[in-house]
């Protein structure tokens, strides 16, 4: 049976945010943002997770930095112990310092990455297994780094479509099982998938592509994309509770709840 537990959050208020320059395809500078719709989207997300019993603490936004609102990014945290980030992108480098002071000012251990990590976008916890995505941004000696730093077993997943970039954006851990997109990943990956989660969730390529599965669960409520409706059926079926939010503006960037959303483990 899903059971909730009260999960400790690091979110970015979008205050700058906005579409600038391309580094995936969801991004297109040509297509106007409604910023003060993505501020009021965002500002429930968080409102979803305060009214949900858990903790939101905010880092202060930094002018020029409009992909900063992707919390996700900043970080991976497990145990107390921070494992700063290093972007692909130079659009997205002064991020990682930014995040990095963040997490020292509040007396956690931080290691500086040697290769680039792309934070809780491509390392996601499921259970004692540290998933770990690569194929776009994180490198994949970002994944032996993160296994010493944490010494929990890290599973490599290969990403193989562009649109689904990071890890968090084919799948999502929901507890005991994740779910994900199958087409998302190589076939040996997609076959390491099967033998670890055979309950998984499959979700179909129409709710991925709205980005349903770049959600967060604490073990029982799943906060995804409202556009992701069967994705939504499906968890409702296992026991679930799906709570839909319109990002429709953050998404215009390729992000969506998870990505504006760090878990902070103590
Ligand atoms: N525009 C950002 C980028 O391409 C979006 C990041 C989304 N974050 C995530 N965790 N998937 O880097």
């Amino acid at each position: 049976m899903p059971e909730p537990t009260p999960r400790h959050y690091l979110m970015c208020r979008p205050t700058y945010f906005s579409v600038q320059y391309a580094i995936n395809p969801w991004m297109d500078p040509s297509v106007p943002v409604d910023a003060a719709l993505a501020v009021r989207q965002w500002t429930n997300l968080r409102q979803v997770y305060l009214d949900l019993g858990h903790q939101v603490e905010e880092i202060t936004p930094v002018p020029g930095l409009p992909d900063m609102v992707f919390a996700a990014n900043g970080a991976t945290v497990i145990d107390g112990i921070a494992l700063g980030v290093q972007f692909r992108d130079a659009e997205r480098a002064d991020e990682a310092p930014a995040y990095a002071a963040w997490f020292e000012r509040s007396g956690y251990q931080v290691h500086r990455p040697k290769h680039v990590n792309e934070g809780e976008g491509d390392m996601l916890l499921a259970g004692d297994l540290l998933l770990a995505g690569t194929g776009y941004r994180t490198a994949y000696a970002a994944h032996a780094e993160a296994q010493e730093i944490f010494g929990r077993p890290v599973v490599t997943l290969h990403l193989v479509d562009p649109r689904f970039y990071h890890l968090d954006t084919a799948l999502c851990v929901l507890g005991e099982t994740v779910a994900y997109l199958p087409e998302a990943f190589s076939p040996g990956s997609r076959a390491a998938l099967r033998r670890l989660f055979p309950d998984a969730v499959l979700a179909s390529p129409a709710d991925a592509g709205v980005l349903g599965l770049n959600a967060v669960s604490d073990g029982l409520h799943v906060v995804l994309p409202s556009q992701a409706s069967g994705l939504a059926a499906e968890l409702r079926d296992r026991g679930y509770v799906p709570i839909g939010v319109n990002m429709s503006e953050l998404r215009k960037a390729g992000g969506g709840p998870k990505c504006c959303t760090l878990e902070v483990r103590r």
